[in-house]
């Protein structure tokens, strides 16, 4: 379709379109950019097979979206602008004034450090984080360094992971920085070095509509979070919704890190906002009013089946009556509050950062309960965070030894041998839990997962796979 086209489809269809994409996939059209909402929507048409978009749109219109369907619509509906170092005073900010302090806090601590680019685009941004942190880490190899990277858009996602830009995504960057990071490829393209590649983990996460802060998505304890260019995506009640969540996905002291176009007192009115000459960046600090509080969530404890709802039933009591009945209940919740005691905390602390400490309390929970698999499995979560696959990965077979029905812990498994390359052991375990989740409704919340459904497992799984080589390549390689 020409780029100029002018716009023909009905207001009344635009406006039905609009208001159906807000609630359904969290992408806001308001009247003046209906334009792109029509080039978007008639792409999307065309990649469907309808060759009249006023037919597809009824399409879509007439039942609830799926994933796949979103994913898809996402693919055409988002907007792929970004380069490196785009905005680069609030880079120079963390190179210069956040992090040399978190590092030298962290230096006599734990060496860790979680950074997440949320609405990372086609990798520019976070590959931008990777490249500063090389510079200003020389003992890089002792430090533990997350830079997780997140977007709705799975074309966006495989360009990011493949590393390779033309001379477009670099109109703002030294010369130096692209000679010292990447190779020349042929066609003037540029190929970014696999160690920098490495440094940065991409998944498909929705801000809309997935559950975060979670450590089934290793979106929880962060010190920094980019959010940049993206909150102008959503209506202003979404927006609030996702910067809510952002917050809680902070460390207490971690810094929220917008565009100098989306500043806001409002929006952000649960950070501190701390003023730099030329930006304004925005901080979660726990005294800074009742918002700020950790909001934790609440830990299901593991059934051992898919009835995840059934963890929250209120428990049956005997009919007997009066002070000994509540007596009884009394202790009985007092006992069942200990049990749960170690686990909790192990979280909590999980959720702040604090990670040695969340696996003194997983070692307590695991020596009161031996038996319970979800205590391996946060300890594997946790362990996974610290950097310390080898004794996640023992820890998982340990729950799945106990529970093997287990399906987060073979989707763990999965992530595990796929971060090490050992594609083969990934397409086994996610194929064990697709076996397990096809068992299951899709609406069922999964046990220790945040509120994660079995029908979006499927769907995150099947993204993950597609992401693998097909079998005869790997068998060829
Ligand atoms: C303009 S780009 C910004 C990229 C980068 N953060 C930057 O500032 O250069 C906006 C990105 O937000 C992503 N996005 C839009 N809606 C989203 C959602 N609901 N969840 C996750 N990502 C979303 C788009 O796919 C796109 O990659």
């Amino acid at each position: 379709m020409p780029i100029d086209m002018p716009i023909a489809l009905p207001d009344s269809l635009l406006s039905r379109l609009s208001d159906f994409l807000a609630s359904q996939v969290g992408l806001h059209f308001p009247k003046q950019s209906w334009r792109d909402l029509e080039r978007g929507i008639a792409a999307a048409s065309r990649e469907s097979g309808y060759r009249d978009v006023e037919t597809f749109i009824h399409w879509l219109l007439s039942a609830p979206l799926t994933r796949t369907q979103i994913e898809g619509l996402a693919s055409h509906l988002t907007v792929g602008e970004t380069y490196f170092f785009r905005e680069k005073r609030s880079l120079d900010i963390l190179e210069q004034q956040i992090l040399p302090e978190l590092l030298r806090a962290r230096a006599k601590t734990e060496k860790h450090l979680r950074v997440w680019s949320a609405g990372c685009c086609t990798g520019e941004e976070p590959y931008s984080i990777a490249m500063l942190l090389d510079r200003l880490i020389p003992d890089f190899e002792k430090w533990n360094l997350t830079i997780l990277a997140t977007d709705i858009n799975p074309r966006f996602l495989r360009k990011a992971a493949q590393g390779i830009y033309g001379a477009w995504s670099f109109r703002d960057t030294p010369g130096w920085l692209r000679e010292r990071y990447f190779t020349r490829r042929k066609g003037g393209r540029f190929e970014i070095q696999p160690r920098i590649r490495r440094m940065v983990t991409f998944s498909y996460l929705n801000l809309a509509e997935d559950a975060y802060p979670s450590l089934v998505n290793g979106t929880n304890a962060m010190d920094v979070i980019f959010c940049r260019n993206v909150l102008m995506y959503f209506a202003q009640e979404r927006a609030r919704k996702v910067v809510d969540k952002l917050h809680r996905s902070l460390i207490d002291g971690g810094w929220l890190i917008t565009s100098p176009a989306e500043t806001s007192t409002v929006l952000f009115s649960a950070f501190t906002a701390i003023e730099f000459p030329g930006a304004f960046l925005y901080r979660r600090i726990a005294a800074a009013g009742p918002r700020t509080t950790a909001v934790r969530h609440p830990v299901p404890s593991y059934q051992g089946d898919w009835e995840a709802t059934a963890a929250h039933a209120p428990e049956v009591l005997p009919e007997a009556g009066g002070e000994q009945a509540k007596e009884a209940e009394d202790a009985d919740s007092r006992e069942h509050d200990e049990r749960e005691m170690p686990q909790r905390k192990a979280r909590a602390c999980a959720d702040e950062g604090r990670l040695a400490e969340a696996i003194d309390w997983c070692e307590k929970a695991i020596a009161a309960d031996k038996l319970n698999p979800a205590h391996y499995y946060l300890l594997a979560a946790i362990c996974q965070e610290r950097g310390q696959s080898e004794i996640a990965e023992r820890s998982l077979g340990r729950a799945l030894y106990l529970e093997p029905d287990f399906v987060l812990a073979h989707f763990a498994l999965g992530n595990l041998c796929l971060s090490g390359g050992r594609q083969r052991e990934a397409r086994r375990h996610f194929g064990n839990a697709l076996t397990l989740l096809r068992a299951c409704p899709a609406d069922a919340l999964l046990p220790e997962s945040d509120g994660l459904s079995a029908g979006r497992l499927v769907e995150i799984i099947a993204s993950a796979q597609a992401s693998l080589p097909r079998a005869h390549k790997e068998l060829a390689a």
